[in-house]
């Protein structure tokens, strides 16, 4: 299934029961040396990715696993700046770890937790991903923002909008100055 995004962003889902060179649409199987849970299986990986692209991919395949490199900001515009990508999910127990050595380029994990899936991990990488591609933002909302260079990767100041006072909770008067050196100013020493 393809889904084109704006005029920046093409998806492409793919089921590995499409592609799966088994019997009744199988695409994993019990553990080598036992254990509860069903691995996926490193040819129905290599199937599926010879089906889509004839072959290994020339550009980067990612396993989205929680042994993966934690994902970043810094990891996110490192792969906004690629022309194509693959994510790779899984389910049950994971990848044969050969999917991992020998089909993929990189593994990556949304954060120090398992997920039953890898269907919300591919989707919060590719959402991402796509709020750094041009025109996703209006100009310059994501220039500085929790972990940007502009901010030395620290966390995002406070923000405000109207009303200026509710429940007796006050905005800070700086903030309503007009006096753009002062919130400048006020801004840096809120950064967390
Ligand atoms: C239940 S998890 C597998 C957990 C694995 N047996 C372990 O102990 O690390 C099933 C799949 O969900 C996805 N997944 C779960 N948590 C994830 C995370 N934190 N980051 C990326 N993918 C994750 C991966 O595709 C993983 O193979």
């Amino acid at each position: 299934m393809a889904t084109v995004v704006g005029s920046e962003l093409d998806l492409r889902l793919f089921s590995y029961r499409e592609t799966t060179p088994l019997r009744s649409g199988q695409i994993d199987d019990e553990p080598y040396g036992g254990g509860a849970g069903m691995v996926l299986r490193v040819d129905v990986v290599a199937a599926a990715l010879d089906s889509v692209y004839g072959g290994p991919p020339a550009h980067r395949v990612i396993a989205l696993t929680p042994q993966g490199r934690q994902l970043t900001q810094e990891v996110v515009e490192e792969l906004s700046h690629e022309e194509h990508l693959t994510l790779l999910s899984s389910r049950f127990e994971g990848f044969d770890e050969r999917i991992i050595e020998h089909l993929c380029t990189d593994s990556h994990s949304i954060g120090p937790y398992v997920l039953s899936n890898g269907d919300l991990p591919a989707m919060v990488v590719i959402d991402a991903i796509a709020r750094r591609l041009p025109g996703a933002l209006s100009e310059g909302s994501g220039e500085i923002e929790s972990f940007s260079d502009e901010l030395g990767g620290a966390l995002e100041f406070p923000h405000f909008t109207r009303p200026a006072e509710f429940r007796g909770w006050q905005v800070p008067e700086v903030l309503l100055s007009g006096d753009h050196g002062r919130i400048d100013l006020w801004r840096k020493e809120h950064v967390r």
